[in-house]
């Protein structure tokens, strides 16, 4: 905590850590998970462990994946390219933001584990087709689409920072940076004579326009949108930002393969129930038509395994491999995906898990 806050200048913090409104949906998504409790069983033979699972058929390492996360850039100019390494070795899946701060083939040609797109769709039905066909051309396997996001969230730390997303290189920001100096020389310089990364001022401009672009051109998105990426996508098809069960069977019925149950970690609209809760009602509703996965608030490996109990298939992060990416580069990626493991793991065996099979609802209560 103390490091990526002394690297990041207190507005990029406050970008990657704040939440909408009150962010009462960001604390309830950690204080949901403190109210569960495991119920170990004893006894169990758990003298190896395997945390490996697949994913759409897939095989990964263990049930968490990183999220998508827009702008990376603004924590490490790695970046994308870092996370995409990093999961690599992890053996788990990175979905790739619409607003990636590199090309999304940049990211695919460093990628070493699966990787699914999440496309910013553009007003433009052309503009997306050809997005598409990039995305798998380039080997992106499964579609992520986000549908929480109608219009420009309200974060009030962004406003009293006088930070506008997407973000700009102003005097203000850049005096900010005075006071974080490893930070500025990174987003301005980037690491130059890394391979496949020197971003220099001009590279910073870039991702800045393309990222102002993407936002600028989102839209809502309906089910008439489902449907028509459905018939333009041969792939699997995720939609991310489900918080209702009922209207899980329309979601089926247009041909969707899987769902990320997401209040976005609080970013988007306040107020929502923690995602944890959500979980059983869609899971119970989904009943095996898709595959479930979550996200918000996972700052544990005991987390993932409680998500696993009520239902999820695999469990996304977000904020902790960003902040791991500010605090240490790709080798913060790394630490952070390190430490679930252990942490996943170690729950596992000491609630009488030896497989991700045996982790059923009966290990926890409220
Ligand atoms: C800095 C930041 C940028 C994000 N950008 C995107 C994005 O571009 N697309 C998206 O679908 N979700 C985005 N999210 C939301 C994450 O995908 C994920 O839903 C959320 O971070 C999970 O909660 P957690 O941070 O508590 O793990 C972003 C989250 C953060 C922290």
């Amino acid at each position: 905590m103390r490091l990526r806050a002394r690297r990041l200048p207190k507005a990029i913090f406050d970008v990657i850590d704040g939440g909408a409104s009150d962010e009462i949906t960001l604390r309830a998504n950690r204080s949901a998970f403190q109210s569960l409790w495991f119920r170990p069983r004893a006894l169990a033979d758990v003298s190896t462990r395997d945390l490996s699972t697949t994913v759409f058929g897939e095989p990964i390492a263990m049930p968490l994946m990183l999220a998508p996360c827009g702008f990376a850039r603004m924590a490490r100019s790695e970046a994308e390219l870092a996370i995409a390494r990093a999961a690599g070795r992890a053996d788990t899946i990175f979905a790739v933001s619409g607003s990636a701060s590199y090309p999304l083939e940049e990211i695919a040609a460093v990628a070493t584990a699966p990787l699914w797109y999440q496309p910013p769709l553009s007003k433009d039905g052309r503009v997306s087709e050809a997005l598409l066909e990039r995305a798998a051309t380039a080997g992106y396997r499964v579609l992520c689409v986000l549908i929480d996001t109608a219009v420009n969230p309200k974060r009030e730390r962004d406003y009293r920072n006088h930070l506008s997303i997407p973000l700009e290189v102003s005097p203000r920001l850049l005096l900010t940076g005075l006071t974080n100096p490893m930070w500025t020389k990174d987003f301005l310089v980037g690491k130059v004579g890394h391979r496949g990364v020197a971003p220099g001022l001009g590279r910073a401009r870039m991702a800045y326009w393309n990222f102002a672009r993407t936002v600028q051109n989102m839209r809502p998105i309906t089910f008439k949108d489902v449907a028509w990426i459905r018939d333009h996508w041969k792939g699997k098809l995720v939609l991310k930002g489900v918080t209702r069960s009922d209207e899980c069977g329309q979601m089926v019925d247009a041909g969707v393969d899987g769902i990320v149950v997401s209040n976005h970690g609080g970013r988007n609209l306040d107020c929502i129930r923690p995602t944890i809760e959500i979980l059983p009602e869609v899971v119970e509703a989904v009943a095996g038509r898709m595959e479930v996965f979550l996200d918000g608030g996972i700052r544990r490996g005991s987390d993932v395994v409680k998500a696993l109990a009520l239902g999820a298939r695999a469990c996304f992060i977000g904020r902790p491999y960003m902040f791991g990416l500010a605090a240490g580069g790709e080798a913060g990626v790394d630490r952070i995906l390190e430490i679930f493991r252990n942490e996943i793991d170690h729950t596992m065996a000491l609630t009488g898990c030896r497989t991700i099979a045996d982790i059923t609802a009966d290990i926890v209560t409220t």
